[in-house]
């Protein structure tokens, strides 16, 4: 071995002892001709080592640089100077002896938690920033949310069960990343979007409860908490009902942030259905940490068909942004009435930009002495503000947003200042966590593109039983795409659902089909001909008729959730080697052109355009 010690090891009790210790130099310094100091660092952490004359001679003629890597034989003494920042601080090896065993280049940025490398950079010496205790904290919660997993799945009975990386495609609603397959020239391989059918096939194989921490490949447009490759806690279960599924998962969760984070998250988890999210946050991932829910004024009369607008509230006032548009809404922003005219300019100007897309934004302040000032004084008389603020349950101080417009692009809009106001007031707290099932979700998403119905989590996903019905006897076709809504696949929900914490879609299932023939009607209303459903996934349908159990399940995005409990918004900080936003790795340079000879064997001729 080349050390006795870590450097993040030693205390004051090891005092007078002999030891080795084999890390990194953090730093070198020097004090007068007599004494030098050296930082030692390696994964548990720094220790400082104290080198006498003959040895400050002996690095003069050999000087020691960042990152070089140092074996030092010497005696553990109790320092003068104590540091009570770092847990070795008490402590300082008197070195006797040292051997360089290897040099550095000087790095490309400082190995410190206030790095000055950019991101790029960090990415492109990644096993360099890996050193860096901030990132090596992220690295060791992912190990940690890791074991708290398998350890609650195990306790469970579920077994863990690899599947294959080279399949036929799964479709999550991504792109492919292909493969091209040498023995079978002409034919590609799709790396898998999630292992779905395999664990589905798993239950008919009589595995009623599995699970995987696997990596998943979408080729998608990327963002802060999405990876080309990332990973996912895949499970399924047989024999279960969506209740089961719900109570196990929650377990798995609380488990996760008791063992992780020492946090007892007794309540049970709230739930919510898809309809009220949308209705009540604008989303179907709120962020429940907070409150500010939404206000719906008017909204178009095919969508949400058992909620009741507030109209009344705002009709008959010869306002015509109002009167024009499908869908108005309005948030009320505790404490914010006092917002100057050059503070509300600035927040119309935000709900302008291109990612928001709205024309204005209407406010009504609700001053401290029970009076109201809004830009909209001209229509409405204070009495009709007052019920407007009634009805978004504002009190005295708050600031009551409204935005109108189309109804999708307006619920998101408005979902998106909420969210852009509770952080201005930080109101999102990375230290507080809530989770959230949202519930019965739309089996079917309208593809305005491809004027088609898709499916809204994967086609595997069951309908309501009570909504069976509606599936199997419409046809799927639109004639007028403009009126996707008024279709009746539009309010057909499915037992699907999604873990949210903290405003993060962490997980998301369902249950399944496992009878062959309402698979068969689910892919017809797809748009899948007999043909196609036996190309694609005829292994599926062929094995639903052996005996398949009643099953269900759910992925965890764990990068995902990795990071929500780091505090983070970036999965990236909490993936060893990840890419970078066009999907680069730079420190492989990946990807890369092959080989002409590869090409070859391959058969495969580029045609770049
Ligand atoms: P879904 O597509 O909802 O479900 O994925 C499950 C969870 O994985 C995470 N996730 C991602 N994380 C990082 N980067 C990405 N590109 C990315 N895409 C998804 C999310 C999401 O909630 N087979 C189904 C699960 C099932 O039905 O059992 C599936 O993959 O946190």
């Amino acid at each position: 071995m080349y050390r006795t010690h870590t450097c993040g090891e030693l205390r004051v009790a090891q005092k007078g002892t002999e030891v080795t210790l084999a890390g990194w130099v953090q730093t070198v310094r020097k004090l007068g001709t007599a004494i030098t100091f050296v930082d030692l660092r390696d994964r548990y952490g720094i220790t400082q080592l104290l080198m006498g004359e003959d040895l400050t001679k002996q690095l003069d003629e050999n000087p020691l640089g960042r990152e070089f890597v140092l074996q030092a034989t010497g005696v553990v003494n109790e320092r003068s100077n104590k540091n009570p920042n770092i847990p070795t601080g008490e402590i300082e090896i008197t070195v006797t002896s040292f051997k360089i065993l290897n040099k550095s280049a000087v790095p490309p940025f400082t190995i410190q938690d206030d790095t000055d490398g950019g991101d790029d950079l960090r990415m492109k010496y990644r096993f360099l920033d890996l050193r860096r205790n901030a990132v090596k904290k992220n690295l060791e919660l992912r190990y940690a949310v890791n074991r708290a997993a398998r350890n609650y799945l195990h306790q469970n009975n579920f077994m863990d069960i690899e599947t294959p990386f080279l399949i036929k495609s799964t479709p999550e609603g991504a792109r492919d990343f292909v493969v091209p397959s040498r023995m079978n020239a002409g034919q590609f391989y799709a790396l898998p979007q999630s292992p779905q059918t395999f664990k589905q096939l798993l239950m008919v194989s009589g595995y009623d409860r599995y699970y995987q921490i696997v990596k998943c490949f979408r080729d998608e447009d990327l963002r802060a908490d999405r990876q080309p490759e990332f990973t996912q806690i895949d499970c399924e279960m047989a024999f279960v009902e969506q209740e089961d599924i719900l109570n196990m998962f929650e377990g798995m969760i609380k488990s996760i942030f008791k063992d992780v984070k020492g946090i007892d998250y007794t309540e049970k988890v709230q739930r919510m259905t898809w309809e009220d999210a949308m209705w009540n946050y604008g989303n179907d991932k709120p962020d429940i940490r907070f409150d500010m829910k939404v206000l719906n004024l008017k909204k178009p009369s095919t969508v949400y068909t058992d909620k009741q607008d507030n109209a009344t509230l705002i009709n008959g006032a010869d306002f015509k942004v109002f009167d024009e548009a499908e869908t108005v809404v309005a948030i009320a922003v505790p404490g914010c009435s006092e917002y100057s005219r050059k503070q509300t300019d600035e927040l119309t100007e935000w709900v302008k930009r291109p990612q928001i897309g709205m024309k204005g934004l209407v406010f009504i302040k609700v001053n401290a002495d029970g009076t109201y000032k809004s830009s909209v004084d001209k229509f409405y008389s204070e009495e009709k503000l007052k019920a407007i603020a009634d009805a978004a349950n504002a009190k005295a101080g708050d600031l009551i947003l409204i935005l109108a417009g189309a109804e999708e692009r307006t619920r998101k809009a408005i979902s998106d200042l909420r969210m852009e106001m509770a952080t201005r007031l930080g109101l999102r707290k990375d230290t507080e966590f809530k989770l959230l099932w949202v519930l019965d979700f739309p089996l079917f998403e309208y593809d305005e593109e491809g004027n088609r119905w898709v499916a809204r989590h994967h086609p595997f996903t069951s309908p309501k039983p009570t909504q069976i019905e509606t599936m199997i006897y419409n046809n799927p076709v639109i004639e007028n795409a403009a009126e996707y809504l008024k279709h009746p696949y539009a309010n057909i929900k499915a037992n699907a659902y999604d873990m949210v914490l903290n405003g993060n879609e962490i997980g998301g299932g369902s249950i399944r089909i496992f009878q062959r023939e309402l698979q068969e009607k689910m892919f017809a209303a797809l748009g899948m001909n007999e043909e196609e459903q036996l190309h694609k996934f005829g292994f599926l349908l062929g094995a639903f008729e052996y005996g398949a159990p009643p099953h269900g399940g759910i992925a965890f995005g764990f990068d995902r959730l990795c990071a929500i409990l780091g505090g983070s918004e970036s999965i990236r900080d909490f993936i060893a080697f990840p890419k970078n936003n066009s999907g680069r790795d730079v420190m492989l340079d990946a990807p890369a052109t092959i080989d002409e000879k590869q090409f070859e064997e391959l058969q495969i001729k580029l045609n770049l355009k």
